[in-house]
């Protein structure tokens, strides 16, 4: 058993005795999975969780099936007793650190596809990715049972893909979104940062600005297309690929008409620098158009 300042769970049962205690004292419990090497991007979700109900638990589990054969599964930061403080600090009252076991026993043999949402952009370069997430997060909200599950926007098609799922299989949990958090220089806080070279890091810092100077392009009522190839072209200079880089629908991620915005978009990109992809995205707000006043 390892000594953590915080109490925690390893077995679904250890888990949900602990959570039978709180709901025999009538209290609500918010929830947010995590893959542990935790930053302020994933504490500030706690705290927004433990806003909005009475207990909160975080789940760390590194889950191989959103991992596809060459990704980072097994040199993906892992840092317990680090992450454990951390979510004493934001006042988590459970950690929950399945065992694999736990999650995939052996035979295991269900798995959740998911289209809408989570069709292209990640899908594009990662075919496997969302399936792996909506079902650990499928077993998780089966696990945990909370009232409210805590997703960053910072993944964007994953919170739609998560609320889709909600939706679909009628899980009695409220979503809520939390903004992304970022570093000074506006880089969103990543625990794939880690792995940035300091040259590669500094680099990184033009995605936020790019997605930013592409918002404003937008909302001064410039076409979506034109200010789209602006944008990839600056991206491609400042960054060693571009997987994507697009202006969808905010609510469903479905293509935007040619010309002006004409509704809220969510701007989303993917690059790398080296070896590392980084995620980012903003929203699009569309052209108000001149005051006729
Ligand atoms: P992970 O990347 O650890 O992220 C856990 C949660 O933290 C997700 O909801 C993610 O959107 C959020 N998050 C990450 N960076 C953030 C930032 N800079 N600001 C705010 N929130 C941020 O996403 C996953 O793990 C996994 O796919 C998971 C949902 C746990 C399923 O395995």
């Amino acid at each position: 058993m390892i000594n953590l300042q915080i109490p925690h769970a390893t077995t679904v049962s250890a888990l949900r005795a602990r959570i039978k205690s709180w709901r025999e004292d009538g209290l609500t419990v918010g929830f947010v999975p995590t893959m542990g090497s935790l930053h302020d991007g994933h504490l500030s979700l706690v705290r927004l969780a433990k806003a909005q109900s009475d207990r909160v638990v975080a789940s760390i589990f590194v889950n191989p099936a959103q991992f596809a054969e060459g990704e980072d599964f097994d040199t993906y930061p892992r840092d317990m007793l680090s992450d454990a403080e951390k979510l004493a600090t934001a006042q988590c009252d459970l950690i929950y650190l399945p065992e694999r076991e736990a999650m995939y026993p052996g035979g295991f043999a269900s798995k959740i596809e998911m289209t809408g949402p989570a069709l292209g952009l990640e899908s594009e370069s990662r075919p496997h990715f969302f399936s792996g997430v909506a079902t650990v997060v499928a077993k998780l909200f089966n696990q945990v049972r909370p009232d409210v599950a805590v997703f960053g926007e910072k993944d964007y098609q994953q919170l739609l893909v998560i609320r889709q799922l909600v939706r679909d299989l009628d899980f009695p949990i409220d979503i809520i979104a939390g903004e992304t958090g970022r570093d000074r220089d506006g880089l969103a806080l990543s625990s794939r940062n880690a792995y940035l070279s300091e040259a590669d890091r500094k680099r990184a810092a033009a995605l936020p600005k790019i997605l930013k100077a592409l918002a404003d392009a937008l909302s001064a009522g410039g076409d979506v297309q034109t200010a789209l190839a602006t944008a990839r072209d600056t991206a491609e200079a400042a960054f060693d690929g571009v997987d994507y880089i697009t202006v969808r629908k905010a609510a469903d991620l479905a293509e935007t008409e040619p010309g002006p915005l004409r509704e809220t978009g969510r701007i989303l990109a993917a690059i790398r620098l080296g070896d590392t992809r980084l995620i980012d995205n903003l929203a699009a707000l569309p052209f108000k158009g001149p005051n006729p006043g």
